[in-house]
């Protein structure tokens, strides 16, 4: 009882500042938010910004932070949890932004095709953003990556700018492992899995070098058929109630998350740089790929997806299910399962960080507008 009256207090609280929504319909939110216990209000959310609406100096800044990462100490929190056989050892001679993507690579197999994948990812490119601006004085807010405007022509977008303070950088050379040597990290090093430059090598039919992955049931498609605008507001818009079925589709193997990994190839699809082979035993898969910055602008709209389909329907506001424990051993254990086996996982399911930023819960990470979270996507 007093906890409803709580409730009410404070949904008249804000509906004074917001005012749109009609008391009765802000009580009945306001209640399952309280139940989260998520202190603060979010009364002006931080924007996040397309690429392209970015200024020239804006870009620099988020670069210039990005590449302060890559020759800043380490801070020796990294304490990796799932460990799991198929990557390199923990590189002592490495940077703090190398720790940052050694969490990605620890915890690879409990964040992909299983229920934490957009909680865990909406969480590590905020706490990334926070990084960025304690450790390297950046003072935007983290940019996204709007990939359907790219769909038409990816090769040539002009968000492959070669400009040494705010651009992106290119394609790599192909006489040089795909390796980039411009924009604002051309000449930034990566140590994982063993140091080299960021590669990047546009590839249409990325689907075709799977080998005959059974995953891949139609290996020879475009990916670029994947990430227009329709298939983009396929996700956003439908799927109503079913937090299952939207992360299904937007996470496939042949899906659009995956499709622009793909089309970028090299870091961004976690692929062995050379000489990697002989050193460390590499196996490819979704690991350093957080080394190109395209992974933040990328997940920024993995994350603006999720933003804009818990937007649509009250009932997907507060949707979440999924399992613990990713199955892709075949494919029918993955079709059973392709957003995780049991254990299921709730609300107060832990979304880990290994050492290197806090551990939350879902609940924390469920609103971009509640408890630590407080930004919109415009
Ligand atoms: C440490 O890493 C840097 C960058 O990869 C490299 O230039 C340097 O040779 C390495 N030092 C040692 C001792 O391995
Ligand atoms: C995919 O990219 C190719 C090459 O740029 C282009 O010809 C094709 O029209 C694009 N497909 C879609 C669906 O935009
Ligand atoms: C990787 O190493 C194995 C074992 O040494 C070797 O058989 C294989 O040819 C190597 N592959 C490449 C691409 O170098
Ligand atoms: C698929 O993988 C699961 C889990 O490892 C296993 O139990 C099952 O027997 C496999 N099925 C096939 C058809 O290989």
């Amino acid at each position: 009882m007093l906890l409803r009256t709580v409730t009410v207090s404070f949904a008249v609280l804000l509906s004074t500042f917001v005012g749109a929504a009609s008391i009765e319909e802000r009580t009945s939110l306001d209640l399952e938010e309280r139940s989260f216990n998520l202190p603060g209000l979010c009364l002006k959310p931080e924007k996040r910004r397309e690429w392209r609406s970015l200024s020239k100096r804006e870009r620099a800044d988020f670069l210039g932070a990005f590449k302060c990462m890559t020759k800043k100490q380490r801070n020796g929190k990294l304490s990796p949890v799932a460990r799991p056989t198929d990557i390199p050892p923990v590189n002592p001679n490495s940077s703090f932004m190398d720790d940052i993507v050694y969490l990605h690579m620890d915890l690879n197999h409990w964040v992909h095709f299983t229920g934490l994948f957009l909680p865990w990812h909406r969480h590590y490119i905020h706490e990334f953003q926070r990084t960025l601006r304690k450790e390297c004085g950046f003072k935007g807010t983290l940019p996204y990556w709007n990939w359907a405007l790219d769909a038409a022509d990816t090769e040539h977008s002009p968000i492959f700018d070669s400009d040494p303070h705010s651009g992106l950088g290119g394609w790599g050379n192909p006489e040089d492992d795909y390796q980039i040597n411009d924009g604002a990290l051309g000449d930034a090093i990566f140590n994982y899995p063993v140091p080299h430059r960021l590669r990047r090598r546009y590839t249409l039919q990325a689907f075709l070098t799977k080998n005959g992955s059974p995953f891949y049931t139609n290996p020879s498609i475009n990916v670029n058929e994947t990430y227009t605008q329709a298939e983009v507001d396929k996700v956003r818009y439908g799927f109503r109630g079913d937090f299952h079925g939207m992360q299904s589709y937007l996470e496939a193997f042949q899906g659009m998350h995956s499709a622009v990994h793909n089309v970028i190839q090299g870091d961004l699809t976690g692929l062995c740089p050379k000489g990697s082979n002989v050193t460390v035993g590499c196996t490819p898969g979704p690991k350093w790929t957080p080394n190109d910055p395209f992974f933040f602008l990328l997940h920024g709209m993995v994350d603006k997806i999720w933003s804009d389909w818990q937007n649509k329907h009250p009932e997907n506001k507060y949707a979440f299910e999924g399992g613990s424990v990713q199955m892709i051993q075949n494919t029918t254990i993955f079709n059973q399962y392709p957003t995780g086996a049991p254990p299921n996982l709730h609300y107060n399911s832990v979304v880990p960080m290994a050492g290197m930023f806090p551990d939350t819960r879902v609940k924390d990470v469920m609103s971009t507008k509640k408890g630590k979270l407080c930004y919109v996507y415009v």
